[in-house]
């Protein structure tokens, strides 16, 4: 391991509604390591999905600072988070979020379009991501026409399109099947351990969570695992 790739200290998150100010972490501490794949459950509402945002860089902390490798990312401008979050962070929903009108390399280079690569280079790069989850037969299919599994395999193309060195998952399989899931997992498991991404997973799954080299629970905002509370 070589230090932390994303620290969390004293984070705050709170929404303002009207009147009313909803807390979702109060004072959140927490520590992740380069190259570990890390899993995180718990209960509908708990913060998840708020956690996962926070540490891509898709939403902003009340307060508290947040790091990526060492930099605080907490108290950038939107403008400057977007570009970070181009560069070090690829996303990865449980209903895969491809553009319906695209197919599968469109999707897949879509992230590249920011860049200043070539089209000759941006496409070189997509057909090689779209070989690497085994869709080379499937470049010009749109979604539509595509399986849960290998839409989902395309929005991981997607995903690692720029070569990210953090890969953050919402539920990746709930919307598949077992074995499905496992061809996903693996393919995670794949990205992590033989190209070193990191990875933060959240899921209902205790069979997906397995996959993971450490298990976190979240519950109303807070983790609940002894060995954070060290
Ligand atoms: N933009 C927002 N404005 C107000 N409240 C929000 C906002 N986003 C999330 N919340 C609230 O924050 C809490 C945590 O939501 P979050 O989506 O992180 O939960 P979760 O653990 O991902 O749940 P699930 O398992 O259902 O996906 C919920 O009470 C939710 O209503
Ligand atoms: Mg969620």
């Amino acid at each position: 391991m070589v230090g932390p790739i994303i620290q969390f200290s004293n984070v705050s998150k709170r929404f303002v509604k009207g009147k009313e100010t909803i807390t979702i972490f109060d004072h959140l501490d927490l520590s992740i390591q380069a190259g570990d794949f890390v899993a995180i459950m718990g209960p509908s509402g708990s913060g998840k999905t708020t956690l996962l945002n926070l540490m891509g860089g898709l939403d902003q902390a009340t307060e508290g600072q947040i790091t990526f490798n060492g930099a605080a990312i907490s108290g950038l401008s939107e403008g400057q988070l977007a570009a970070w979050r181009a560069v070090n962070v690829g996303f990865i929903f449980q209903f895969y979020n491809l553009m319906p009108m695209l197919t599968a390399e469109r999707n897949v280079e879509l992230p590249l379009l920011l860049t200043k690569l070539s089209g000759a280079e941006r496409r070189q790069r997509v057909q090689a991501a779209l070989a690497l989850v085994g869709l080379r037969e499937r470049t010009g299919h749109y979604p539509r026409e595509m399986s849960g599994g290998q839409q989902q395999r395309v929005a991981i193309a997607r995903g690692i399109i720029s070569d990210p060195k953090l890969l953050v998952c919402d539920e990746p399989t709930g919307d598949l099947d077992r074995a499905t899931a496992d061809e996903v997992l693996l393919m995670l498991q794949t990205l992590n351990q033989e190209m070193g991404k990191t990875i933060v997973m959240v899921t209902h799954d205790p069979a997906a969570a397995k996959y993971a080299h450490r298990i976190l629970h979240l519950d109303k905002g807070a983790f609940t695992d002894r060995e954070l509370a060290a």
